[in-house]
């Protein structure tokens, strides 16, 4: 996916796209596949100028800066792509405009005028995300107008429930204006049958987009009344631009264009696969409107396949840049190195549920796997062969033994690769270090280093392919192993488990241990680090009027007033609320008789999500303080004739 490029990444970026893009992109190379990995940053959308706005700078200004921090970061990482590229470059421009008129003119978009929210305090248009509400669908608060952020959904701003301009507040009004709209209701069918095809995608990202698809596909506005943006290229559309997830797919096909002439044999040729690597807050995109927009466009290939993953938590808790509950992705890798940052957020990709990254966890399993069971394998047997081998590696072949568990090890890793099994792959690769020093152990060549030539020399090519099959995790830490092998060509993954012979009296590198352990402290310091950090965040707040203003306080009448049956406490109440009646549970029947509450004007909270208690649904909450033993007063008002049903309470 193209990050925004609106603030710098953290590790939920790199597990959940980024670093399995990279170990999958090393491990077709080293297979001798043609591949490209490409990418760049999303710089346009209202992701982009609501962060410019709040940090005081312009759209322009924010992303050049974003762009230069994200491309950075991924370098530190050793996140290789062949073209990381920018949507705000004149040919994805001109790329997404060219794209935008072939689906024109082949009829693909209807124009139609629509209410659209407008603030009138901003005085603008509000689209995605300048809206923020409730989500029709699951009921979260803070859902944008593009999309949920808790159910994945893709939502349109007049779906939200109790609407309000993301910028000040207000409660927006409608105004009219025109669109065009993707046709996106008539591809359902072949999506649908596309989606059933793919078979061989992961089942979390095949049904849920297969859910939507049956659910129905409306067709959506694919422009936007902003300034910032790909211009709508028609005449008469000057002041609009494409919606971001227009342009943004198409920022990959950019992408291929900058970096070569013959980007077309890249989207054109039935034999290339393209493969999306996606958090699933991007699977709506990736596996439905991209693929809609793809098929409508007619010449290029759809994506073969959409590995998205899950979520990854932090500490056991959600990842909240505002809250300060994260690890930025700089952080990890300035502190660590970049072994050690992608060994530990490898461990955790969250493939097929939620994963955590624990500070704990992460200094063990790094410290057991790499510098114990990898590095010091490596270690052991290099110094014994310095010593009784002078430095070089004995003229011998491989024990039977250990070529046939290279092979089985290089057959399950090259399996779980090819099916997106990354920890699958890394526990495997653990597995064969452990046998590498259990069988330096067993065979302990100290008893008669003069005989042991057969015994290092399987070690040493033991090691060398597991510099190989850990190459697209860890490629600098493969290389120094390589090095101390005495191994400065490159070698392909199917070389790895093969004995060609190319050790046999090689002379060694340099011997050193490969990876350097953290201590206990520094990680309980990043503990301490991430709760101060929280904490100041998370300090408590006022609550501001508009806080106030979302509860929907407002006064009610009684009408209706029955004890729950098969309960102590809970009374079911009918109360007119002026516009509208509601049914309401209260925890009064203990201390109220339902005849005393009848035409009673008491406080309701009417904006609460409605929930079910005992099989009845509330849609809403009376007010009542506690008595000395915990039994409800009901709050009232002290001259109730005064008020009408349905007024405000402030
Ligand atoms: O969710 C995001 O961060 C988006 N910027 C991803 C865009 S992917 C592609 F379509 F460009
Ligand atoms: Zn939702």
């Amino acid at each position: 996916a193209l990050p925004y490029a609106n603030g710098p990444l953290h590790i939920g970026h790199m597990a959940g796209a980024y670093l399995p893009a990279d170990i999958y992109f090393r491990f077709l190379r080293l297979r001798g596949e043609e591949a490209i990995h490409i990418s760049g940053t999303d710089e346009h959308g209202v992701a982009i100028t609501i962060a410019a706005e709040q940090q005081g700078v312009s759209p322009r200004q924010l992303v050049d800066h974003y762009h230069g921090v994200i491309k950075e970061g991924f370098r530190k990482w050793g996140i290789e792509f062949t073209n990381f590229s920018r949507t705000s470059k004149e040919i994805h421009h001109r790329t997404a405009q060219e794209f935008f008129l072939a689906l024109y003119e082949k009829g693909w978009f209807r124009e139609a005028e629509s209410e659209q929210y407008y603030c009138p305090k901003c005085k603008r248009f509000l689209p995605d995300r300048y809206v923020v509400g409730t989500c029709p669908y699951c009921g979260y608060e803070r859902a944008r107008g593009d999309q949920c952020e808790r159910c994945g959904r893709w939502l349109e701003p007049k779906d939200l429930i109790n609407p309000r301009c993301a910028i000040c507040g207000t409660p927006p009004v409608l105004k009219r204006t025109r669109h065009f709209y993707f046709k996106l209701s008539q591809l359902r069918d072949r999506l649908v049958e596309w989606l059933e095809g793919n078979d061989f995608w992961k089942p979390n990202v095949r049904n849920t987009a297969l859910g939507w698809a049956r659910e129905g596909l409306p067709d959506r506005a694919i422009t936007r009344d902003l300034e910032w943006g790909v211009k709508v290229p028609l005449p008469g559309w000057e002041r609009k631009v494409l919606y971001v997830w227009f342009d943004a797919p198409i920022g990959y096909i950019s992408a291929t264009r900058e970096w070569s002439d013959e980007w077309r044999d890249w989207w054109q040729d039935p034999d290339t696969r393209i493969i999306h690597f996606i958090g699933k807050d991007n699977i709506v995109f990736h596996a439905l409107v991209w693929p809609g927009m793809l098929m409508a466009h007619g010449e290029f290939n759809l994506p073969y396949d959409v590995p998205a993953n899950e979520f990854l938590n932090l500490m056991g808790d959600k990842l909240s840049t505002s809250r300060g509950w994260a690890v930025w992705a700089d952080e990890l890798v300035d502190e660590f190195g970049q072994d050690y940052a992608r060994y530990g957020t490898a461990l955790v990709i969250p493939e097929t549920k939620d994963s955590d990254f624990n500070w704990f966890e992460f200094r063990k399993r790094v410290n057991g796997e790499l510098a114990d069971a990898f590095g010091n394998f490596v270690h052991r047997f290099a110094k014994f062969a310095e010593k009784h081998f002078g430095g070089k590696w004995p003229e011998e072949s491989v024990d039977p033994e250990v070529l046939a568990k290279v092979e089985e090890a290089h057959a399950s890793v090259t399996r779980a690769l090819e099916r997106y099994q990354f920890r699958k792959a890394l526990s495997e690769l653990h597995a064969l270090a452990i046998f590498g020093n259990r069988y330096f152990d067993r065979k302990a060549p100290w008893k008669e280093p003069g005989a042991s030539g057969r015994v290092i020399y399987s070690c040493a090519f033991l090691a060398r392919a597991l510099s190989v099959l850990y190459e697209p995790f860890i490629p600098q830490g493969a290389r120094r192993v390589r090095e101390t092998l005495g191994i400065t060509e490159s070698l392909s993954w199917d070389e790895a488990a093969r004995d060609d012979g190319s050790l046999r009296g090689r002379r060694l590198g340099k011997v050193e241990p490969p990876f350097k352990k953290i201590e206990e402290e520094r990680v309980r310091k990043k503990v301490e680090e991430l709760m101060e950090k929280a904490e100041k965040k998370g300090k408590p707040q006022y609550a501001t009027l508009d806080d106030l203003k979302r509860l929907g306080l407002v006064v009610g009448v009684v009408e209706e007033a029955e004890r729950i049956e098969g309960t102590k406490k809970l009374l079911r109440l009918k109360v007119n609320l002026g516009r509208e009646t509601r049914q309401l549970v209260a925890g009064l029947a203990e201390v109220y008789s339902p005849e005393s509450l009848l035409g009673k004007r008491v406080i309701v909270a009417s904006n609460l999500e409605p929930k079910r208690i005992r099989g009845v649904e509330s849609q809403g909450m009376l007010l009542a303080a506690d008595d000395p033993e915990g039994r409800p007063v009901l709050l009232t008002l002290d001259d109730p004739e005064r008020v009408e049903p349905g007024s405000e309470v402030h």
